[in-house]
């Protein structure tokens, strides 16, 4: 007998306010047209002014508590990946825990960017496998629109603001592949490539900064490292490619997600796509991508689900586990 860590609800939150390509053709020289065909992305949401990622991140963990039936008091631990956390400190994790009104357990934030929820979720792993937590939120939620250079249209229109999240829970299994639950992780970095994609701000360097990218190094880094790790993590679950029931992508180009899925000879009937309405989302983009994959009726439980993800650092990886 092995501890798994098994998906007791998901949920998401995002923004009222939706933002059509076309909402960017008179601020910089781009079009609709441009976007949808080197992207994918139609529309994105913006937080509303004073809306924060931590109110998002609330709501989205609500949501996933609700199919759950769990209250917060329940929760041992509450993780948030992000990027845009409302404040340098104290965490994101832990306002979202006063909003949830949760007095006991622990909380605290995980950067590793457009990986971020990978992460998280590798961490939650960690913490239950090991007997430090029973049930864990793990939320995804960023505000990239205050990050963006309104004046550099290679970024401003590729990202969106949102909130993902799962609550998982310490459960028994077999240790083989057919149990439920996180059945692998696979977690990289390369710090070599930090000026492939950075915010050209900080808190030591005394500004906020815009997002910097360049776009199409990343781009060839990432359907080399994304299909490289979900390959070792789906080895290390025991599965192959063929025993992939969905691929749920971090959300950043449908040309990315494509030839990911090329990659690893998965059809794009089994790939969960969002990108169009989401846009990159950051740390958010694979929390949302499952809640709707899950509310679309697409992921059933038991079917196996690929996550992977890759940006600044560069920090990549994947989780494989059995919905
Ligand atoms: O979350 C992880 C991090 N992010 C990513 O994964 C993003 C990775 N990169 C990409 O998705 C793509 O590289 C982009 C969407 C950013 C760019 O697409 P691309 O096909 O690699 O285009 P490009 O950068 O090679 O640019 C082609 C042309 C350039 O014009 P010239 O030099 O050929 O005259 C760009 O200036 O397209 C121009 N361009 C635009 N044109 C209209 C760049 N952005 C825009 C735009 N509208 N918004």
């Amino acid at each position: 007998m092995v501890v798994r860590t098994v998906v007791r609800g998901v949920g998401h939150y995002l923004p009222e306010r939706v933002i059509p390509n076309s909402w960017f053709e008179d601020k910089v020289e781009t079009s609709d047209e441009w976007i949808k065909a080197r992207t994918g992305i139609e529309r994105r949401h913006f937080a509303a002014e004073g809306e924060t990622t931590s109110q998002m991140a609330t709501k989205a963990v609500q949501n996933a508590l609700k199919m759950a039936g769990w209250e917060a008091s329940e929760l041992d631990a509450l993780i948030v990946a992000t990027s845009t956390a409302d404040l340098t400190f104290p965490s994101a994790a832990t306002m979202v825990q006063a909003q949830l009104g949760m007095a006991g357990g622990f909380a605290f934030d995980i950067q590793a960017v457009c990986a971020g929820f990978v992460y998280a979720l590798a961490n939650a792993n960690a913490l239950v496998t090991s007997g430090q937590a029973k049930r864990v939120a793990v939320i995804g939620a960023e505000t990239f629109s205050r990050i963006l250079d309104m004046n550099d249209r290679g970024t401003c229109v590729l990202f969106g603001d949102g909130a993902g999240a799962l609550v998982l829970e310490a459960a028994e299994g077999s240790g083989g592949p057919e149990d439920q639950g996180i059945l692998a992780t696979d977690l990289n970095s390369d710090g070599r490539f930090k000026d492939l994609l950075y915010v050209d701000g900080g808190v030591s360097t005394q500004s906020t900064g815009h997002l910097r990218m360049q776009g199409k190094e990343i781009f060839r880094h990432a359907v080399e490292k994304l299909a490289a790790t979900a390959h070792t993590a789906i080895d290390k679950a025991g599965l192959n490619e063929g025993d992939i029931d969905w691929l749920v992508p971090h959300q950043a180009n449908l040309r990315i997600i494509s030839a990911t899925a090329k990659k690893m000879q998965l059809p794009m009937e089994k790939v969960v796509v969002t990108v169009q309405d989401h846009g990159n989302t950051s740390a958010a983009s694979i929390p949302l991508a499952l809640s709707v994959g899950v509310q679309n009726g697409q992921i059933q439980p038991g079917q196996v689900v690929v996550t992977e993800a890759i940006g600044g650092g560069l920090a990549w990886g994947s989780v494989v586990l059995r919905w």
